[in-house]
């Protein structure tokens, strides 16, 4: 076929993909069935992947998703919507508990009550009563803003639009999930992939009379911001929301001990298929409110709470290749790809080998057939090898002892803690010295949680640095429009749009900035504690001419390994100029002042000994709650230090030497006005 003929094929199949997706997104309609949609997908990508010079901007390979509509507003939640860690197994579940116990210090046999509710695979919504009246309702969004789909709600029966208990809060927003029946989808299945897609398409239709023909169902389970909740448990709670009208679901269960817990997980996953309703696990939530107000959250998930998720798909395949692939910090990950198999509604065709070890531990070969496992949203994994199929001329696989891509030696670093060589291998250059690790940090750089560019994607960057448009992440600030403009798939529109995302940020927190340039150790949590620490960009730049490394070391969270590599990431001349170049062209705000308005201001405390009935990370958060600071060492900058059982004499005996004062835990808590 003449590379004309190639061409008009291909911009037919992406004619025919546009034209699926709006009559998917905007219509809700499916024409086209789900495996006919993914085979139309394959054979673009297949036709890019053969022919280097197709490229389109509506491309699969560019295109991730969909834009969301435009149609409805945008509301803040007033208490951010927020989402669930996952487990897997019983081990995950004893760590589960096993953290809680830790943070709660209650090291003994705990007796810790949690609901364990079936979580229903559909769309979550909340819904905002004021005075008893359905007053808003809105789609979880990005979990702190999402869309205000009010009257596609209303539509459904299962919500109350008014309730006159007499304890129902005077404000509260009801939070819980919509969905379709699975006997309703039967008669809707021509329409859609499946009842979670059904209630999501329903759920954002711009015509509510739309809405209305779809048998959409609602199940409450949790509340965001309340005014006048008077309850202390979430059984409790989940039994009031039945109370006032709404469905909860019949398999809620209040349940104490994980063994209980896994007994239950049994039965009611031997139950799932006659379930009228697609679950996906079990969400269990620490029963107490009191005890999930004290756990609190870490990123953007409660403590107290998590999902253990019905198990994996698993299926046999083939592996074709071993691939290296070069992660950012210059991990090489084995990849093995598979003749492409159907696993659970997915298409697979890449599964990680983890690391070095992993393959030589199960002896993965090439050639060899392998079962392969794919749980949740986590990457497909290689479960098992039969060795039985193992062809005679198979070979053990070797690990490159050089990086594939840059040529430099790799090693295995001796981690100081277990004592043990690290399983991973890394490519021994310094970032931006290596092609691969670069085009990874780029990625890092402008990804959701550090800069977010809107429109610039993974795929962007490896289309970018193909074309020698990006090098380092201060090019992103330089492009040359003009010539992307010209490039296949591009238009005046298009780079319009992705000038504008580039420019809105280059303003930008400090702390984003810091976990933008991808340190390894320095993540979302290390970056926003660096961030406070230097309070300014200037502060942070010049830490190499401070040299004050050392001091790093005093901010609580922050310990050798993160001060270790940050002194990695200034030696090397390449990050240096990153930074300069940077600094030049972005506004980096400096770090916000923390609230000032706690009873602990301005103080710094350090904990010494065993504490009763509050662990270190309690405490901790108390102190930070109160606008306190928390150092890792006795210092003149120490106001406070709060001593429990078995103290470190060092430590008493330096603050005694410094004046510093010496409190006991009951102290402290007065401090707070809290006496236990
Ligand atoms: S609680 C902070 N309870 O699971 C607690 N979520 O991964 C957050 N879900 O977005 C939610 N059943 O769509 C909760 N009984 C249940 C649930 C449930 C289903 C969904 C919900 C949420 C997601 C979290």
């Amino acid at each position: 076929m003449s590379n004309e003929l190639i061409q008009k094929e291909y911009k037919k199949k992406i004619k025919s993909l546009v034209y699926y997706n709006q009559r998917y997104y905007n219509g809700n309609i499916s024409e086209i069935s789900d495996f006919e949609y993914d085979e139309l997908k394959n054979e673009i990508l297949n036709l890019e992947k053969k022919y280097k010079f197709l490229k389109s901007k509506d491309s699969p390979s560019i295109k991730v998703g969909f834009k969301p509509s435009k149609t409805f507003k945008k509301v803040l939640h007033k208490v951010p919507m927020l989402s669930l860690a996952n487990a897997f197994s019983e081990e995950d579940l004893f760590n589960f508990e096993k953290k809680i116990l830790n943070f709660l210090s209650q090291t003994t046999n705990s007796n810790i009550s949690y609901t364990a509710e079936p979580k229903i695979d559909g769309i979550s919504a909340s819904l905002t009563y004021l005075n008893g009246k359905l007053k808003s309702g809105l789609s979880r969004g990005d979990g702190k803003e999402g869309e205000d789909i009010t009257s596609n709600l209303s539509t459904i029966k299962d919500i109350p639009k008014i309730i006159s208990s007499k304890d129902f809060p005077k404000e509260i927003d009801i939070r819980g999930e919509v969905f379709i029946s699975k006997s309703d989808f039967d008669i809707l299945k021509e329409k859609f992939a499946n009842p979670r897609n059904a209630a999501s398409g329903s759920l954002r239709q711009k015509n509510p009379d739309d809405t209305k023909k779809i048998p959409l169902k609602f199940i409450a389970y949790t509340f965001g911001f309340e005014k006048g909740l008077k309850i202390n448990n979430q059984y409790e709670y989940l039994n009031k929301l039945s109370e006032w009208g709404f469905k909860t679901n019949p398999l809620n269960r209040l349940i104490t001990g994980i063994k209980n817990l896994i007994k239950n997980y049994n039965e009611v996953e031997k139950k799932r298929a006659d379930l009228d309703f697609d679950i996906d696990g079990i969400v269990y939530k620490v029963n107490d409110f009191a005890l999930q107000k004290r756990l609190g959250f870490v990123a953007n998930a409660p403590r107290w709470a998590i999902a253990h998720k019905f198990s994996s798909n698993k299926a046999v395949s083939e592996i074709i290749d071993i691939d290296i692939q070069i992660g950012r910090t210059g991990a090489l990950t084995p990849v093995a790809k598979i003749k492409p198999i159907n696993i659970g509604g997915v298409l697979v065709s890449n599964a990680t080998l983890h690391n070095e070890d992993e393959i030589s531990r199960k002896d993965i070969r090439v050639g060899d057939t392998v079962i392969v496992e794919r749980a949740g949203d986590v990457i497909p994994h290689i479960l098992s090898v039969d060795i039985k199929k193992r062809p005679k001329n198979s070979k053990k696989f070797i690990f490159p002892k050089n990086c594939p891509s840059c040529g430099s030696k790799t090693i295995k670093e001796f981690n100081s803690i277990t004592k043990k060589k690290d399983a991973v291998r890394r490519c021994s250059s310094e970032g931006y010295d290596c092609d691969k690790i670069s085009i990874e940090k780029l990625k890092h750089f402008v990804s959701k949680e550090a800069f977010n560019i809107d429109g610039f994607g993974k795929k962007i960057v490896e289309s970018f640095w193909k074309l020698n448009l990006i090098r380092f992440p201060q090019d992103i600030f330089k492009l040359d429009y003009d010539r992307i403009e010209k490039l296949d798939g591009w238009g005046k529109l298009s780079v319009e749009n992705l000038k504008y995302s580039i420019n809105d940020k280059k303003k930008i927190s400090l702390e984003k900035f810091i976990y933008g340039l991808g340190i390894r150790h320095i993540g979302l949590e290390n970056a926003k504690l660096l961030s406070k620490y230097f309070g300014s960009f200037l502060n942070f730049k010049d830490l190499p001419i401070n040299n004050k490394y050392n001091d790093l070391a005093n901010i609580d969270g922050i310990g050798e390994t993160q001060v270790n590599s940050i002194k990695n990431f200034f030696s090397n001349r390449l990050n240096l100029k990153v930074l300069n170049e940077l600094g030049k062209i972005l506004s980096i705000n400096n770090a916000t002042a923390k609230i000032k308005n706690g009873s602990l201001n301005n103080k710094t405390f350090l904990v010494t000994g065993k504490l009763d009935g509050i662990s270190r990370a309690e405490i901790k958060s108390l102190i930070e709650e109160n606008s306190g600071t928390t150092v890792s060492s006795v210092s003149k900058k120490l106001n406070y230090l709060i001593i429990g059982d078995k103290p470190t004499k060092r430590k008493v005996l330096n603050a005694k030497d410094l004046n510093i004062k010496i409190i006991d835990q009951n102290q402290f808590l007065k401090m707070l006005d809290k006496t236990s």
